[in-house]
């Protein structure tokens, strides 16, 4: 039976349309304009208007309401890599809050939290243990998953947007340390997967839309205008007498510090590891230039995010892909 993956961006909202499995087969793609910007409602006001464009958006795409999967915005889900000693399960169990307190950016009264062992040494080796954390704040989850019942879905799966980003991009062990930063409109994710496995997750509070807004400000062009010029000119210094370029560039480079502090955080947890590989996804990852510049700066290699390519189906060309990696990771998840 086919599902909808879907993904609520501040800049558009991404379905899929497809039978979800390790191969996904695609039935259709959308991408709609988030006119509200509003990604994860907190009052009523804004609940409603979210609620009134999620109803139009499956009703003018005739969009199925019965099998719906969605990734929560980083904002109301924590998610952390934490190093201590090793424990045993229960005695995991007994000390899992404490270590959530120290962790987790959630007050304890609002906190849902889940953990999972990622790695557990021998006792003998002198090394230590790593447990995944996922800290909800409940109240919002619930105020969340209440609108979309209110128009008649019943999500049947709420994850995380860097798992399902990780799963689209199916790692496996052979594969070389890889940092992923998935690039939206008003947030940058970034985390860090070594031999398969999640070493290093962190979220920031910035993304393509600062750009925009360099563009804005600094060249004088309206918004609409500026979204143009940094899709066709990006980084792109040849372009334009480099002047985009040169309005792009702090904002950029903010961006890139960074991607630079987590990489220079995880050799300093890992000094025998080093990041190999930068795989690019979210939207702002088709910024002309980007590539390279990252490239350039980091001295890694660096891709752009693919996540159809182990799909069948009807994958159009006109869509952003890499901005797609979200809704591909929520289909691939085996339920
Ligand atoms: N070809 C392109 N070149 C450069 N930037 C692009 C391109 N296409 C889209 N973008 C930028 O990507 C961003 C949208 O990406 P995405 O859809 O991943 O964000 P979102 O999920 O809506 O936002 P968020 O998750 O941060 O709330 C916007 O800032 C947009 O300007
Ligand atoms: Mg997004």
């Amino acid at each position: 039976m086919p599902a909808v993956a879907l993904d609520i961006g501040t800049y558009s909202i991404k379905a899929v349309h497809a039978k979800p499995g390790k191969v996904v087969e695609v039935q259709r793609v959308v991408e709609v304009f988030n006119e509200t910007g509003i990604a994860l409602p907190t009052d009523d006001v804004s609940v409603a208007k979210l609620k009134e464009l999620l109803d139009s958006f499956f009703g003018d795409n005739e969009l199925p309401r019965n099998d719906v999967r969605l990734s929560l915005p980083e904002t109301i889900i924590s998610t952390k890599v934490i190093n201590i000693p090793p424990l045993s399960d229960a005695e995991l169990a007994s000390a899992i809050g404490w270590q959530a307190e120290q962790h987790i950016p959630i007050p304890p009264e609002e906190l849902s939290l889940e953990y999972q062992v990622l790695y557990r040494p021998e006792k003998r080796e002198n090394k230590q243990m790593r447990v995944l954390l996922v800290g909800t704040r409940k109240r919002m989850v619930e105020r969340y998953v209440a609108m979309f019942n209110e128009i008649g879905i019943e999500p049947s799966l709420l994850e995380t947007q860097i798992i399902s980003v990780i799963r689209s991009l199916q790692f496996t062990q052979e594969d070389p340390t890889t940092l992923i930063a998935h690039i939206g409109s008003s947030s940058m994710n970034l985390s860090i997967v070594m031999a398969g496995e999640l070493k290093f997750v962190i979220s920031q509070m910035n993304g393509g839309q600062m750009l925009t807004k360099a563009l804005e400000t600094s060249i004088g062009l309206d918004s609409a205008q500026a979204e143009q010029y940094k899709r066709s000119y990006g980084l792109d210094g040849s372009q334009f007498q480099g002047k985009v370029k040169e309005a792009l560039l702090p904002a950029m480079n903010m961006l890139l510090a960074e991607i630079r502090k987590s990489v220079q955080f995880f050799v300093n947890q890992n000094p025998q590891d080093t990041v190999q590989r930068i795989v690019l996804s979210g939207g702002t990852a088709l910024l002309p230039g980007i590539v390279q510049h990252i490239t350039n700066e980091l001295g890694v290699e660096v891709l752009i995010a693919s996540p159809f390519s182990g799909a069948k189906g009807q994958v159009p060309e006109n869509v952003n892909h890499p901005a797609m990696s979200v809704c591909m990771g929520l289909l691939q998840r085996e339920m």
